[in-house]
């Protein structure tokens, strides 16, 4: 009896030491690093190939069918579909207009994925590290959207995002289109980003917002560095609990081999020198009801499946195009993170970034040119928008500004 209640004592008193241990900062750091760890092992799939890209991102070539999207619970007996079953009109037309220099990823200096894999940019240990938690890494912050219309100017001030887009509402939209030029603004802080996007949205801002987001950005903390690149974003509950950037969590279908969400575009354009842009189209599928996404005139990268979505199940109530930042408000003033080419849009061509060829699909299933579009800005001596329209670039916009300067403190 002795004897066994000295090993009682033992056991209690060595488990209390280890709750104490527990506590101690570097046994956090070894769990949160174990954390990362698994959550990067979840993450990243078996390759038959994988490629070093110069800007140190690793790009695995993955098989079509152990990608991410296969990890949802309703997606374990999907077929994918290799095309969709419609494409809006004029889709191709604009390839046959203009024969610009092709801008790709730069990944593509080192290699391609071969027929059949998806490319994947790996997940490093220390991109989760850089998120607040493993469960916030690949994730949007909530209320990151802004609805122009009802303005809470206090509300945004105080998540600290800024816009500078244009949007129409009000009507049935099944997708949209645009050619966005492409920069790389300045980023003061690494808890800060500047991107430039489309936004496809339905239901009800800051609760069950439907949103399918696509574009480029520049944010150090999730990708570690300031290169500008290529990213999709979706969410059906207001950026809560579903939804992620890129194939950071399961839910996007990818079916194309040459394009890496996430990856970095190249070339980028130069103040008063060479312009670069890229197309970007989304539209819905009206038979499989699944949401497509398309880069340049040829890449069809993939597909949302129409379950992940309740209101965008049906269409989408508004569509917003521009740029967004965040305001971390370093040393208590406005950032001087750069939105767009960190020019404001009076500068015009090659000076400030533009938004070209603007469309929606409407309810024909056809693109065309949005009517009554409207602008919206928190704070224009910050960032700025100005549209205008043209026979070359249909409906088109300039955006953007520096940020902090004397008439934004
Ligand atoms: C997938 O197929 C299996 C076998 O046919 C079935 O038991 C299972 O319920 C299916 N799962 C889903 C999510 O449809
Ligand atoms: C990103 O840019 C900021 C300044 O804009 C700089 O301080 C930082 O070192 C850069 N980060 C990387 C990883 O290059």
């Amino acid at each position: 009896m002795g004897a066994l209640k000295l090993l009682l004592l033992l056991i209690l008193v060595s488990l209390s030491l280890m709750a104490a241990a527990g506590k101690s900062p570097r046994h956090r750091h070894r769990h949160r690093w174990l954390e990362a760890h698994t959550h990067m092992k979840k993450l990243n799939k078996p390759h038959l190939k994988s490629i070093k890209s110069p800007d140190g991102d690793v790009i695995d070539c993955v098989h079509m069918a152990h990608q991410p999207a296969f990890d949802h619970p309703l997606l374990r007996n999907h077929t994918i579909q290799m095309r969709p079953n419609f494409h809006p009109e004029g889709v191709f037309s604009d390839s046959k207009v203009t024969s610009r220099a092709s801008i790709t990823q730069l990944w593509h200096l080192k290699g391609r994925c071969p027929e059949g894999t998806i490319p994947i940019r790996r997940t490093k240990r220390d991109d989760i590290l850089r998120a607040s938690s493993v469960e916030s890494y690949g994730k949007k912050r909530a209320h990151a959207t802004v609805k122009p219309s009802s303005i809470d100017i206090d509300f945004n001030a105080q998540n600290g995002h800024q816009h500078a887009i244009t949007y129409v509402e009000g009507g049935q939209y099944y997708g949209a289109k645009a050619t966005m030029n492409v920069w790389s603004p300045k980023i003061e802080q690494t808890n800060e980003f500047s991107l430039s996007q489309i936004w496809i949205l339905g239901g009800t801002f800051g609760e069950d917002l439907n949103s399918i987001e696509a574009g480029w950005q520049v944010s150090p903390d999730l990708y570690g560095d300031n290169n500008t690149r290529l990213f999709t974003y979706w969410t059906s509950d207001a950026y809560q609990a579903t939804g992620c950037y890129n194939l950071l969590c399961s839910g996007f279908v990818q079916i194309n081999n040459d394009i890496a969400m996430g990856a970095s575009i190249y070339p980028i354009s130069s103040y008063k020198g060479s312009q670069y842009d890229i197309s970007l189209l989304i539209w819905k599928d009206p038979k499989e009801g699944n949401w497509w996404m398309q880069f340049g005139n040829s890449h069809v990268l993939g597909y949302w499946p129409a379950f992940l979505f309740s209101y965008l199940t049906d269409s989408a109530s508004m569509i917003e195009w521009g740029g967004e930042v965040v305001n971390s408000e370093p040393d208590g003033q406005h950032t001087s993170t750069q939105m767009g080419s960190g020019h404001f849009p009076d500068q015009g061509f090659a000076n400030a970034a533009y938004f070209r060829n603007i469309q929606i699909v409407g309810g024909s299933n056809n693109l065309r040119a949005p009517e009554d579009i409207a602008t919206f800005t928190e704070q224009p001596s910050c960032y700025d928008v100005q549209t205008g329209k043209s026979d070359d670039w249909g409906n088109y916009f300039f955006y953007g500004g520096p940020g902090r300067n004397p008439n934004c403190l």
